[in-house]
């Protein structure tokens, strides 16, 4: 990481980095090749659901095929640093769907990402972050595109929702609302600045 990136950076996030790299807190811990903490630093966190094949061998989320959609967008829309995590630190077999018991023993690490950071703008990738992250599920036409604020812990954060990007490797034509998003976080973060 670049002197750049890393200034400013809360020892906390490196604090909750050591924790999920010894967690075995739910059975994932078991299956997993390696665990995948958040990495970055910056005003906007994005969050996805659960690592998967290539993230669970190099224990970096996003970094295989949906990964490289997100990031290349990211950098086409011009995000200069963000923090990247997911609901769930481990990889759960053939990627299903992360169990609610997963996902309860690994949300504390979310929680404690989003106050220790203190992100301008959370960006919920997909269902499960956003089941996560309000506390309620919906169909994703309803979520997506909207600002909701919402209370983790004793913080407070503005969660905007769009469409995880392995959905938009399996249906193209979600891709304009995607980058409608992506944009819309861009211009609350880099163009408005705080809200509160
Ligand atoms: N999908 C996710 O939800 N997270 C990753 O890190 C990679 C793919
Ligand atoms: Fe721990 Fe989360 Fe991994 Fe389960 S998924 S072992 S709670 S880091």
């Amino acid at each position: 990481m670049s002197p750049t990136q890393s200034q400013g950076k809360p020892e906390c996030l490196d604090e909750i980095r050591e924790k999920v790299l010894e967690c075995c807190k739910c059975p994932l811990c078991k299956v997993r090749t390696k665990p995948v903490p958040g990495e970055g630093y910056g005003k906007v966190m994005f969050v996805g659901e659960a690592p998967g094949r290539e993230e669970d061998l190099e224990g970096r989320p996003f970094v295989g095929r949906a990964g490289k959609l997100l990031r290349d967008k990211l950098k086409e829309i011009g995000f200069e640093d963000v923090y990247i995590t997911n609901v769930v630190k481990c990889r759960p077999p053939n990627n299903r769907t992360p169990h609610k018991e997963e996902v309860e023993a690994c949300k504390p690490y979310l929680e404690e990402e989003i106050c220790c950071l203190k992100p301008e703008l959370v960006v919920a990738l997909g269902k499960t972050a956003a089941k996560a992250l309000l506390g309620f599920e919906a169909p994703m036409k309803e979520l997506r595109g909207k600002v909701r604020v919402v209370k983790v812990r004793d913080c407070t954060v503005r969660v905007l929702v769009t469409y995880h990007p392995a959905a938009i490797l399996r249906k193209k034509s979600l891709l304009k609302e995607f980058v409608f998003d992506l944009k819309k976080a861009y211009s609350l973060v880099y163009k408005q600045g705080k809200l509160f």
